[in-house]
């Protein structure tokens, strides 16, 4: 549907293209047939300015600070509802009702148990491992498990291949923590809730009892929630350009997994810790602003800058708040990491370089300090980011499949190397 045409003048020819209107945000210019009409391409390298499909799964206002999934604030989600909730409305559009969410819950429940197999997997992998290397390659490895679950083409298929991927992260993840530090695996306990059994899978052990804590983990579904799904960044990109050439859900996640690793995207959660301990008194802060100021410097201050958000993250509110409740439940008083994050954000926020630039604390600077209250090594951060983020990139890549329009996604490029030239024999050389 056209709603406007902008005019593009390339030299005496005057090509028009159509705008388009969303609900919210800014329009677009179809430039689909621009290639036809011109045989010119586009040039967008980072994708700064381009929308790379259509979508009604979530919506982020990066100059206001906002961030809705399917329609509702992020903050009312985290406040009142939970990540099962959350996971169906992702994927189904709607908020589930009583039964419904009964159903639901129910379905991804008697989920949660891996092949028996997939535990001799992560015995091929070397304890010492990074545990997001481990689940690189043991999501992919569901795709050779569950092979009922890997035609696209069917609907029914693909709903199996969800309810799997969102009930199977939890266990994976919690087996790669388990492996990374030499404990039995735990199996899931279906009495438990979501985030409830995650804790019990990963801190249980076969010696002693073990009773999650209520306030512990209301905290960790609400980092659930706050992960679950945030539009078209890096890892969700990826996901819907290998599912473009209809790839098995399971690869397409295992490849979202690997682009989320990244420091710049999921990695920033484990680099943000690192970096509060490596500061380690308020003292040192001065040091490493300068730092992050420096432009012949290669440091930035971990936690802080969004490509979209030029205004607080709305996900890192909530997560101070999570990150105040669970250090109150565990009796944490006086945590040196916590006194370093809030004299970083407070020197950042009125420093003029970060006003200048909008770099703004983001989910990540928050997160890492919750995390390792809870207990988590730093190397389970983005471990845990890639759990949550699952329902996410399955409600976008379903989307996409489910879309009539749908292509195979195939960028071009601006070509700067040689021009053609013949074969020199090695002689001539
Ligand atoms: N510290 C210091 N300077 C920064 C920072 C930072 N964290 N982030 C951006 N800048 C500066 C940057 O040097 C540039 O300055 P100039 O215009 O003078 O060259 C300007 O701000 C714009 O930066 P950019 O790299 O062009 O912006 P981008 O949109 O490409 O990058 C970002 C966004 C998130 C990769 C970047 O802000 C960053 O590296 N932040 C630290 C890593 C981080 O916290 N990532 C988590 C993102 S949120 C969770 C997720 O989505 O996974």
């Amino acid at each position: 549907m056209a709603d406007s045409t902008a005019k593009l003048t390339m030299g005496a020819q005057d090509v028009d293209l159509s705008v388009r209107s969303g609900t919210l945000g800014p329009d677009v210019v179809d430039i689909g047939a621009l290639y036809k009409k011109t045989g010119t391409f586009t040039y967008d390298p980072g994708f700064t300015s381009t929308a790379s499909c259509e979508s009604k799964i979530t919506f982020i206002d990066g100059d206001e600070g906002v961030l809705l999934h399917r329609g509702y604030p992020i903050d009312q989600l985290a406040e009142q509802g939970d990540f099962l909730e959350v996971c169906y409305l992702l994927l189904y559009g709607e908020l589930p009702t009583a039964t419904q969410k009964q159903d639901f819950d129910y379905r991804v429940t008697r989920h949660t148990m891996v092949h028996e197999q997939m535990s001799r997997f992560f015995t091929g992998f070397r304890r010492d491992a990074h545990p997001m290397a481990v689940m690189c390659g043991c999501v992919g490895a569901l795709s050779a498990f569950y092979h009922d679950s890997t035609d696209i083409t069917d609907p029914h298929q693909r709903m199996v291949a969800s309810m799997r991927m969102v009930a199977k992260m939890p266990t994976l993840a919690a087996m790669a923590y388990k492996y990374h530090i030499g404990q039995p695996f735990v199996y899931p306990k279906n009495d438990l809730d979501y985030a409830s059994n995650f804790l019990h899978m990963c801190f249980a052990v076969p010696c002693e009892e073990y009773e999650p804590n209520p306030v512990l983990s209301r905290a960790m579904d609400r980092i659930f929630i706050l992960h679950a799904d945030h539009e078209q960044n890096a890892s969700t990109s990826t996901v819907r350009l290998a599912g473009s050439s209809g790839a098995n859900p399971f690869a397409c996640i295992a490849a979202g997994i690997a682009c989320l690793w990244g420091p710049a995207h999921g990695g920033a959660n484990e680099a943000a810790l690192n970096m509060l301990s490596e500061i380690g008194s308020v003292e040192r802060i001065p040091e490493f602003v300068a730092r992050a100021k420096d432009k012949d410097d290669p440091f930035r201050l971990m936690g802080f800058g969004h490509r979209v958000y030029k205004n607080y993250d709305p996900r890192a509110k909530i997560m101070q708040k999570t990150t105040h409740e669970v250090l109150g439940e565990l009796g944490i008083k006086d945590d040196p990491l916590l006194d370093v994050a809030m004299e970083l954000e407070r020197i950042a926020l009125t420093d003029d370089y970060f006003i200048e630039k909008k770099l703004y604390p983001n989910i990540d600077f928050y997160s890492g300090i919750t995390l390792k209250a809870l207990g988590f090594p730093t190397t389970m951060f983005t471990v845990l980011f890639a759990l949550a983020r699952t329902v996410g990139w399955i409600a976008q890549w379903s989307e996409m499949i489910e879309d009539p329009n749908q292509k195979i996604g195939r960028p071009r490029q601006l070509y700067t190397g040689s021009p053609q030239r013949d074969y020199v024999p090695m002689d001539k050389r």
